[in-house]
Formats: C-alpha cells, sequence, structure tokens
C-alpha cells in the first residue's frame, strides 16, 4: 500500500485536535490528583448533566444528591467540576466564615459573555467590593430601605390597582402588571424614570427579560458546553439571548446619554446621576473602575434583578393566597383590623402585621425563587474540609437545602405561615431564613424587596378579593413551577373582585 504526501504529515486540523486532546488531558490529570468532593458517575468531557435534567423539578435532583452524597458534593457540568454546598451549616462555612475566599464569581456564559464580568452581580474581586459598597450606599441615599420610597411604592402600587381595575373582574394573568410596577421602583431609584404600563419600548424590554430568564436557565445545555453557541442555526437560544441582551443595553445606553445630556452636579436625583459625578470624579485616575461600561452593566443588574425576583415573588404570593382561600381571609382580617380600609397599609403598620409578615416569608420560604444561588468561585486553589477545591472551580450554594431542611422546619413541604410566629405572637425570624442567601455576597436589594413585598401584598389584600377563574378551587400542586434563573409559577389566571367598603 502506497502512502500519499498528504497521508504523512498532519494536517493543521489534525494537528489541532491533538493539541487539544493533550492539553485536555494534562487538566484531567492534574485534576486527578486533586481530591475533589465526592459524586455521581461522569464521563470525561460531558460530565453528568442527566443527573439535574432528569427531573424539571431541579429540587428533588438536589434533595437526592444530597441524600447520597453529604453536604460537600461534586457534579461535572460539561467537562468542569462544580461543588454544591447543601445545609446550613456548610453555607455558613463557606459563605460566612470563608466568605472572603468564596465571593468570586465563576467563568460562565452569563458572566463572561453577557455580563463581561462587569456590574455587581458577575464582578469580582477589587471591582466588585468598590461597586457594591457603592451601589449600596448610594442606593441608601435615594431611599432604599428607608421611609423616602413608600411614597413612590404607593403610587406604583395604586397605578397597579387601577390596571387590575380595568380587567372588569374577569380572569387575568397578573404578572405582567405586576412586573411593570415593580420594574418602575427600581427605574425610579436607577434612573428616575417611571414607564406606563401600555409602553411599547418597555413591554418589549421586559419581553426580552423575560426571555432570557427562561433562555439561561439550569435547563439548558449550552450553559455547560459553551461551544454550543457556534453550532449553525439557534438551537440553545443563545444568539436570541444576546440579541436581547444588546437591546437591553442600547435601551439602558440611551437613557445614559440624557443623564450626560442634562447632568448637572448640584442636583443628583438618581443612581446614574451618582456614577457620573463619581466618573468626572475619578476621570484623571486611569485605573479607576467607574466607566460607561461598568455604569450600563450596574444598571442592567439592578434592573433585572429589582424587577425578576420581587414579581416572581408577588407572583407566587397571588397564587398561594388564590388557592388557599383560609389563608386570604386570615391576612385580610389582620389588615382589616389594624390598618382598617380607609388608608392604604403603611411601613409603620409592619411591626403589628404579624400573620401577613409570617404569609410573605413563607411565601420566600417555600418558593425559595433563587434554587441555587448564584455561582461563586474562589481565586487560588483552597480546601474545604478534607477536599480540594483548584481555583475557578464553580461553587453553588444550595438555598433550597436549608430552606427546605426538616431538621429546621420539621414539616419543610407545608405551606404554614405560623411557623414564623412564636407562642406569645412575636415574629421569629430564625438564622436559617436565607431566601436572599448570607454572608459577603448576599443580596444587595434585600430591604427593598421585604418593603415592597409588604406594600404591594398588603394593598392587593385590602382592596380585592383573589379569586380562581370561573369559581373552581385552584389546585396549587396542579401549577408546577419552572426553573429557569429564578423558580417561577407557570403562567396562571385569577379573578381579582373589589371588596366592598
Ligand atoms: C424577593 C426578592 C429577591 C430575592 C429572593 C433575591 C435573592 C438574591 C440572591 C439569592 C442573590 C445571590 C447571592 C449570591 O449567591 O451571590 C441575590 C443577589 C443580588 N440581588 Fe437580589 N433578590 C431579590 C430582590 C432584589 C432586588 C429588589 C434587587 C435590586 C436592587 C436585587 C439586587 C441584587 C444584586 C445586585 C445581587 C448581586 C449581589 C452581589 O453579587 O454582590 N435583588 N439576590
Amino acid at each position: 500500500m502506497k502512502y500519499s504526501e498528504h497521508d504523512m504529515y498532519l494536517n493543521p486540523i489534525s494537528v489541532g485536535l491533538l493539541l487539544i486532546a493533550i492539553v485536555t488531558l494534562w487538566i484531567y490529570k492534574r485534576r486527578d490528583r486533586a481530591k475533589l468532593p465526592p459524586g455521581p458517575f461522569h464521563i470525561p468531557f460531558i460530565g453528568n448533566p442527566w443527573v439535574l435534567m432528569a427531573n424539571p423539578d431541579l429540587r428533588k435532583s438536589l434533595r437526592r444528591l444530597h441524600k447520597q452524597y453529604g453536604d460537600i458534593y461534586r457534579l461535572y457540568v460539561g467537562p468542569k467540576p462544580a461543588v454544591i454546598i447543601s445545609g446550613y451549616d456548610a453555607i455558613k462555612e463557606v459563605f460566612v466564615k470563608r466568605g472572603g475566599e468564596f465571593s468570586d464569581r465563576p467563568d460562565s456564559l452569563i458572566t463572561n459573555l453577557i455580563a463581561e464580568k462587569h456590574g455587581i452581580m458577575s464582578s469580582s474581586g477589587k471591582l466588585w467590593m468598590e461597586h457594591r459598597k457603592f451601589t449600596l450606599k448610594t442606593l441608601r441615599k435615594f431611599g432604599f430601605g428607608t421611609t423616602n420610597l413608600e411614597g413612590k411604592i404607593d403610587s406604583e402600587v395604586s397605578i397597579l390597582l387601577s390596571e387590575i381595575a380595568k380587567q372588569n373582574e374577569q380572569p387575568f394573568n397578573i404578572q405582567h402588571l405586576v412586573q411593570t410596577s415593580v420594574s418602575n421602583v427600581i427605574n425610579a431609584m436607577a434612573f428616575g424614570g417611571h414607564f406606563n404600563h401600555d409602553d411599547p419600548k418597555f413591554t418589549k424590554m421586559m419581553k426580552m427579560i423575560n426571555e432570557n430568564m427562561e433562555n439561561i436557565g439550569s435547563n439548558n445545555v449550552a450553559l455547560f458546553f459553551p461551544f454550543l453557541r457556534y453550532l449553525p442555526g439557534d438551537m440553545f437560544r443563545v444568539k436570541k439571548t444576546l440579541r436581547n441582551v444588546k437591546y437591553e443595553q442600547g435601551f439602558i445606553g440611551e437613557i445614559i446619554g440624557k443623564h450626560v445630556e442634562n447632568f448637572d452636579e448640584s442636583k443628583m436625583e438618581d443612581f446614574i446621576d451618582a456614577f457620573l459625578l463619581e466618573m468626572k470624579n475619578n476621570r484623571d485616575q486611569k485605573s479607576s473602575t467607574f466607566t460607561k461600561k461598568q455604569l450600563i452593566r450596574t444598571v442592567s443588574d439592578l434592573f433585572v434583578a429589582g424587577t425578576e425576583t420581587t414579581t416572581t415573588t408577588i407572583t407566587w404570593a397571588v397564587l398561594y393566597l388564590t388557592a388557599k382561600q383560609d389563608i386570604q381571609a386570615r391576612v385580610f382580617r389582620e389588615i382589616n383590623e389594624i390598618v382598617g380600609t380607609d388608608r392604604v397599609p403603611s411601613l409603620q403598620d409592619k411591626h403589628y402585621l404579624v400573620y401577613t409578615e409570617a404569609f410573605i416569608m413563607e411565601v420566600l420560604r417555600v418558593c425559595n425563587i433563587a434554587t441555587v444561588s448564584f455561582p461563586h468561585t474562589c481565586a487560588v486553589d483552597t480546601k474545604l474540609r478534607d477536599f480540594d477545591i483548584p481555583k475557578g472551580t464553580t461553587l453553588l450554594p444550595d438555598i433550597d437545602s436549608v430552606l427546605f431542611d426538616p431538621k429546621i422546619w420539621g414539616d419543610p413541604e407545608e405551606f404554614r405561615p405560623e411557623r414564623f410566629i412564636d407562642k406569645k405572637g412575636t415574629l421569629l425570624k430564625p438564622e436559617e431564613f436565607i431566601p436572599f442567601f448570607t454572608g459577603t455576597r448576599n443580596c444587595v436589594g434585600q430591604s427593598l424587596a421585604r418593603m415592597e413585598l409588604y406594600l404591594f401584598i398588603t394593598a392587593l389584600v385590602q382592596r380585592l378579593e383573589l379569586l380562581p377563574p370561573d369559581g373552581e378551587t385552584l389546585d396549587i400542586n396542579e401549577i408546577d413551577g419552572v426553573f429557569g434563573v429564578t423558580h417561577k409559577p407557570k403562567p396562571f389566571e385569577i379573578r381579582a373582585i373589589q371588596r366592598k367598603e
């Protein structure tokens, strides 16, 4: 048999493949030497994505794995290991006591491609630290967690109630209406804006955010195999997601442009103004992190995180109130006794509306919209208990393992607001109640979210009787949750009947 010259020499593709194989084997060898936490069988390069994708309810898969492998175990998402931290003790050990070591964000489609490691959510190290501090300080200045913001939220609640009244007590899906109102609260703080419920540009923007939240959920294999996005077509919706992000950034860029045009140092009215001032004050420093890119990404984080999470929680609350009429009646009774119906519930009433607060906490616990929080990593090779954790490893805090731990809650599967009230009728605040996560990287918007949940939900129950469509009962078990970036209920309809004065 004769060999041609072409057969004798390796062509560039073969050389490339050979090099990739050598590098990958080297990485695997290095990892083999590391003592990673235990975990299920995986195939090199492929990992074991089926262990999470087998059950549409992500929480059920995580509970099974936690039981089998303990508090710290690993999965392989594609070629890379991800370590799951479960149970309150392990979460506290890693993200509170050693929070400084585990507060970076790992490389991923979201952090690298969408956010380009900017903003708050996807940044790490000095950039993250500086901007988390600046954002908290600035948002506090514009009302975060204080009563100054109450009037703004009240006016959005009142617009929401009139939009609901337009439904004429017919079945409707409340999610979109809530989303616009909630978004307008963070918009006011971030860029002093308000959008009408029928504003076409804003509605388009909301639609894109919703699409992205579903597209880049834990069930999208392109998150584990980023190269899939280069395949022709858009089977994994990555291209669509990036197009949506571009639109979103253009939308925010336009708003920033208007702020730049009208910038007046003596009139600081919102987050963008405060950031532009910081940019101006730092313009001589080459290493300043106050850049336009960082501004766009931060506003985008506030906009997306501040809208999606709170909207989803209020939507779950409406679902539970509608499905559990006895609980709705008890919340209404309490509001009626303490506030009456002549004025809207205020933050000053919050302390006395113990059952209502317990109801909101139980919604946050059971619906647990951030099931595995957001990925963390460490900047250097380190150890956790007996295990090696190579730098850059993804660590996922399994919040569900805490909020559904029978050792903490007794009967976690039951929806029972009373669990947050003691014998004397006082509201309990267990340290294991961590829907906003815990430690150095906990939720920046927690105080805003708690204010919004309280003011929106009390006003809805005070003014409206929330009923299933067609007077039938609504079976909560038939409305599954969908796991995208957040855990949200599948679309459902209710009727909202005006309560008689
Ligand atoms: C019910 C509503 C909310 C829930 C349950 C929630 C939950 C969470 C959770 C679990 C994290 C991830 C922590 C981590 O592991 O890194 C987080 C981060 C974050 N949240 Fe929220 N959140 C809510 C509302 C809000 C609101 C209203 C804002 C608006 C300001 C917001 C802004 C953020 C930001 C910017 C981060 C990133 C923090 C960082 O990386 O340092 N969230 N939130």
